[in-house]
């Protein structure tokens, strides 16, 4: 398929090299980040524009990959009467598009993207469509770069995902980075807990997580406790997370 990338960060960029590699092609890259927009214009031996006004009006799909808030302020003035329209934002309702196209929708990766990584994770899309042809044409897109069956997934079950998704990527790696912090201050080699990390990962394929917590919160070990948030009075802010993460733990919710 043809395809217009609108959008020159993270998502654009590693979507853009999966539709490559699948054999698509993109044919031009839009975005107000003009050496952004020419870096991924080069990699994939394509055009780019930096503005709206100039979008190349020849191509199966026009895939939107900004920021949620400025999605709404992108496709203002963007009219693209029988072309198949989709965002990539897991919390924002596909409608934005609707003044845009008649086939609209949501073509969303369920992975935490950054375009500076080497290799091509593999990406898990949801995906829904305004109509039948919206929905068939970014299923079949869909089916073509994930290595599992892509899913329909409306508004509201996209919404949930997000916010769980959120809570197991974006929350843990903030408890990582913290961590890492601690383990500066304290001349600790942070990666001496990488096997701990992977097992933890490891378990969650066979196993609820709710059946495999571990540690002094879950044992009520109050002597153990107390030793850790001595340990933590020079880290005021680790100290806090500490503290709320035991008690939900203790709760069991
Ligand atoms: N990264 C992820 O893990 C991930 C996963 C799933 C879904 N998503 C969704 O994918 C979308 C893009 O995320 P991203 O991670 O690729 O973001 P990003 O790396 O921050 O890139 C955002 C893009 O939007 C452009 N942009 C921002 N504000 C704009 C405005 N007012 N007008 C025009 N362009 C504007 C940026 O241009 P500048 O460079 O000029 O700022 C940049 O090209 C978001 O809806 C996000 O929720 C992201």
């Amino acid at each position: 398929m043809d395809i217009v990338m609108i959008g020159s960060g993270n998502v654009a960029g590693v979507l853009g090299r999966k539709f490559t590699a699948a054999g698509h092609k993109i044919i031009q890259v839009v975005s107000r980040n003009r050496a952004a927009a020419s870096e991924l214009a080069y990699e994939w031996d394509t055009e780019s524009a930096s503005y709206m006004s100039l979008i190349n009006k020849q191509a199966d799909i026009y895939l939107i990959a900004v920021s949620d808030n400025a999605l709404g302020e992108v496709v203002e003035d963007l009219k693209l009467p029988g072309k198949v329209v989709a965002h990539t934002a897991g919390s924002v309702s596909k409608d934005v598009l609707k003044n845009v196209t008649d086939h609209y929708g949501v073509f969303y990766p369920l992975q935490s993207i950054r375009k500076d990584i080497s290799y091509l994770p593999d990406i898990p899309i949801y995906y829904e469509g305004s109509d039948e042809r919206a929905e068939a044409i970014l299923g079949k897109l869909a089916g073509s770069v994930s290595s599992k069956p892509p899913r329909i997934a409306d508004g509201n079950d996209r919404l949930k995902l997000h916010v769980a998704a959120v809570i197991v990527n974006n929350f843990t790696n903030h408890l990582y980075t913290l961590a890492e912090q601690f383990c500066m201050k304290e001349h600790i080699d942070f990666r001496q807990l990488i096997p701990l990390i992977e097992e933890t990962v490891q378990r969650l394929k066979t196993s609820s997580p709710a059946d495999t917590q571990t540690g002094p919160a879950a044992r009520n070990d109050e002597q153990t406790l107390q030793k850790h948030l001595d340990i933590l009075k020079d880290h005021p802010h680790l100290k806090n997370v500490y503290i709320f993460l035991t008690e939900s733990i203790k709760q069991k919710e």
